[in-house]
């Protein structure tokens, strides 16, 4: 084959190499415009994982690598003269001109033609002298500007300056240094990567970098570094590079400037016979050190899709499908890292303990159960900060089975059943379902079991199938809900009020969520007369004397609610039901009083909120659930859910419970992993903290670690969690179990504590469930009463 590659960086090297290694007869050039020796930057990081597939593919460049490597464990997070190590990261870095020295004599050694100093030629015109041509021309490529139309590449260029530089001073492991200074947060991003030098990365807001004078150097030729602001950053750093010992260090420069990063996506890489590789085709923030693992990554998956497939075609679309969903697992975590440090300044007062696991788990990769099998005494030293920290400081545990107050209501966890409305009620009224479905919930563990919205009046529901409590034999059939929760179990239990405003008179969510129903619809209403989707009812406008009668029914409901006993009482202001559709500015464009400005679209969810708390019971929470973001570009955005958050805490919510969208139809959510958890932090850091209220996070949280991630690193006070109730109605007890928890944060009920662990499979571990029901506290007359039956035994307990 003939092979053209444009880009002698890692990427396009690595491949060359590996592709003539495996068919000499292959006749590859590379184009690269710059010399051998000039390259941009300095240390390039690697993970043990990486390194294994280097190994593999090509031995010689690996050792070669290997001679050259700085390794490391330890992660240092250094923050107001206080350090934190987590170890057991296994990394390795070396100089990128190193590597490139590497790559570029494997080349020559093999028989690849490398034009350095060359410009690569038109793309067209090596496509057709070609078989193939790989576009490893890095972040800035010309060949995806070419092919825009068929790569259809975005790039979305963030908030953060940053400048890459090196050091004298060799660090001992990664460090971060967290910089408080008159004009903001800054950070450090540093590593070894020889035994001479360390990479050193500045970055902060674009906000703080302009408040600290910086600028962009007018007039710097390519290859000229902006020394005036590195003179500064000297001056700025001389806490870091001073060090303790009392030597004092240099900066070097290398083409070194202020740059913005920009994340690079393409909805394909391939074109014809023109293949996107590494950067070209995807860029992931240096803050996971991922960008040359990429590009090495893909040139190994290329070179080895040639050689398995038949085809060009195949062979392309193979590697893609290869290499796609790893990287945008990759850009998914970088991403996560990035806007965790764009956002760095609302964690200025986090205590540094928090903060150092924080910045730990900021990709959302790395997690609570992660770092304690790399590092125990770091995560157990956590623990123990979060344990003391606790109003009735308890002994250390994971942080999800530390206990809450919302308000004056105690909460043994810090886990809630999320509000998932059944569509199983008739006439409103929750049956027997609802009883088996809450009460199995509550029986679970969890902290807190939320009802589904509880509609306010008939025409408030979203479908036939919503519960109510606007008639007295609701109110009866709510209270032995509530009785059954209170009775036999340590949970607590509240109710979600709400009125489905223009998203009601719809199918049962399997019949067709959203749709209006077939025969028997309500009339619906809302703020404005703005249907919900194609084919929706148009909701009638609310009139004042409507929005009077509909407060009115939400006070009445409220005292029902708090007749049946209820501990805590939700507003729905999320998901684009009534309330929430009054703070979009996306459905409501009312003139009056209600409409316009942020403070006027809050007026009536407020005014709500007002006349409920007025008659709730004072020592029970009221907690209100927002939508953070309508996931729409002229949506409500987190900085408007700043303001909502702080108008509900001024009026007295206990807490915010921190949902997403569902406001308009064509909204166009990120979903992923905890994906909304860091509104939920924001609002924690911003109002939460301030305020003195709990912040709940919702959506996508599916484990336990989880919950102890975001728990602990202080990006919510509560988790609830939805689905994985209906997947596993005990599943507070479940985590207890595997974490080998049996404190107060999760106590099986007695009923049940005969299997209060895995059930054995396989081997058994004979009497050993007597010993776990002691520690669990379980009284001896249970034990006496329980006898487990012999089962067959293979081993010895
Ligand atoms: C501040 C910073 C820190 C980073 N830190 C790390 C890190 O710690 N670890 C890590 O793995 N990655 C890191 N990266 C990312 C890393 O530098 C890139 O992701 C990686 O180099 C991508 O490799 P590549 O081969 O795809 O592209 P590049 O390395 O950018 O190579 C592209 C090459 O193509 C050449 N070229 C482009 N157009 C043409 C043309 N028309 N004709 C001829 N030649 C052309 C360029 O001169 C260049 O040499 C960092 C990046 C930045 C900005
Ligand atoms: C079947 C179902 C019904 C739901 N009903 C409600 C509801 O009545 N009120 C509400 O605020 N959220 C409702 N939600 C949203 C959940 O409370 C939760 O926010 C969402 O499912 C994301 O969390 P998860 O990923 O843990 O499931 C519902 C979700 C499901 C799956």
């Amino acid at each position: 084959m003939r092979i053209a590659v444009l880009g002698g960086g890692p990427g396009g090297l690595y491949f060359a190499a590996l592709v003539k290694q495996l068919d000499a007869r292959h006749d590859i050039t590379v184009w690269e415009r710059n010399a051998a020796d000039d390259t941009f930057g300095f240390g390039v990081v690697f993970s043990d994982e990486t390194l294994g597939g280097i190994e593999h593919a090509d031995i010689e460049v690996f050792q070669a690598m290997s001679r050259e490597f700085a390794r490391w464990d330890d992660i240092d997070v250094h923050r107001r003269r206080t350090t934190f190590t987590s170890g057991g990261h296994g990394f390795a870095a070396m100089s990128r001109k190193r590597l490139l020295a590497i790559l570029q004599a494997r080349c020559a050694s093999l028989g690849v033609q490398v034009r350095f100093r060359t410009e690569a030629p038109d793309v067209a015109a090596l496509a057709a002298g070609n078989d193939l041509v790989v576009a490893a021309d890095g972040a800035n490529s010309l060949t995806r500007m070419e092919y825009a139309a068929t790569f259809r590449p975005n790039l979305e260029r963030r908030r953060c300056k940053y400048i890459w530089l090196s050091t004298d001073l060799v660090f001992d492991a990664f460090k971060f240094y967290i910089l408080d200074t008159p004009a903001g947060i800054m950070q450090v991003h540093g590593y070894p990567y020889s035994d001479r030098a360390s990479t050193f990365i500045l970055e902060m807001h674009e906000d703080v970098w302009r408040r600290a004078g910086f600028t962009e150097a007018p007039g710097l030729v390519p290859g000229q570094s902006d020394e005036a602001s590195i003179q500064r950053i000297r001056d700025l750093c001389a806490e870091v590079l001073d060090g303790p010992s009392g030597g004092k260090h240099s900066l070097f420069a290398n083409n070194s400037r202020w740059t913005t990063f920009t994340t690079i996506r393409c909805q394909t890489w391939r074109h014809e016979n023109v293949v996107l590789l590494g950067d070209a085709a995807h860029t992931a923030h240096f803050s996971i050190g991922s960008g040359t693992k990429l590009a090495m990554e893909d040139a190994l998956a290329l070179a080895a899709c040639l050689h398995e497939q038949d085809s060009m075609d195949g062979a392309l679309a193979a590697y893609e499908a290869e290499r796609r969903p790893v990287v945008a697992s990759t850009q998914r975590a970088a991403q996560a890292s990035l806007e965790w440090f764009e956002n760095l300044g609302q964690y200025a007062d986090q205590d540094p303990h928090q903060f150092a696991f924080n910045i730990m788990t900021r990709s959302r990769r790395v997690t609570y159960d992660n770092l304690r099998l790399r590092d125990p005494e770091f995560v157990a030293g956590m623990d123990e900060w979060f344990a003391a920290g606790q109003e009735d400081a308890r002994a250390a545990c994971p942080p999800m089975f530390q206990p809450f107050r919302i308000g004056r209501l105690e909460l043994a966890n810090r886990v809630i059943v999320s509000p998932m409305d059944m569509y199983s009620a008739r006439d409103g009224v929750p049956g027997d379902f609802h009883l088996v479905h809450l009460g199995s919930k509550a029986l679970g563990g969890a902290g807190l079991v939320m009802t589904e919205m509880v509609c306010v009046s008939p025409a408030g529901r979203i479908t036939p199938g919503c519960t109510g409590i606007y008639t007295g034999g609701q109110e009866e059939s709510w209270r032995r809900v509530v009785g059954f929760v209170h009775g036999k179990t340590r949970a607590k239990i509240g109710i979600q009020l709400g009125h489905s405003g223009r998203k009601g008179s719809t199918k049962l969510m399997w019949e067709g969520m959203d749709d209006p129903l077939p025969d028997g619809n309500w009339e619906v209403c809302g703020p404005s007369s703005i249907p919900y989707q194609a084919g929706s009812q148009t909701p009638r406008e609310l009139s004042l004397a409507e929005l009077d009668e509909i407060r009115g029914q939400f006070v009445a409901a409220a005292r029902a609610a708090a007749r049946a006993g209820f501990d805590l009482l939700e507003l729905h202001c999320a998901h684009g039901y009534l309330l929430s559709s009054f703070l979009s500015p996306l459905t409501n464009r009312r003139t009056d009083r209600y409409g316009g400005s942020l403070a006027a679209r809050l007026r009536y969810p407020l005014e709500v909120f007002d006349a409920i708390r007025a008659v709730w019971p004072e020592e029970r929470p009221m907690t209100v659930r927002i939508s953070a973001t309508d996931w729409h570009p002229d949506g409500l955005d987190i900085d408007d859910t700043v303001e909502i958050a702080r108008a509900f805490a001024e009026h007295g919510a206990a807490g915010i419970d921190v949902s997403t969208g569902q406001v308009v139809s064509d909204e166009k959510p990120a979903f992923g992993r905890s994906y909304q958890t860091p509104y939920a932090d924001r609002v924690r850091n911003e109002i939460g903290t301030k305020y003195g209220i709990a912040v709940i996070a919702v959506g996508a949280i599916s484990s336990y670690d989880d919950v102890n991630s975001i728990i602990l690193a202080g990006r919510a006070d509560l988790c609830a969690l939805g689905r994985t109730h209906l997947y596993d109605p005990q599943w507070t007890l479940h985590a207890a179990a595997e974490q080998e928890y049996a404190g107060p944060g999760a106590v099986w009920p007695d009923p049940f504590a005969a299997g209060s662990r895995r059930p054995a499979a396989g081997r058994t571990d004979g009497p050993r469930p007597r010993l776990e029901l002691i520690r669990a506290g379980m009284p001896r007359t249970a034990h006496a009463r329980w006898r487990p039956e012999p089962v067959e035994q293979d081993d010895a307990p």
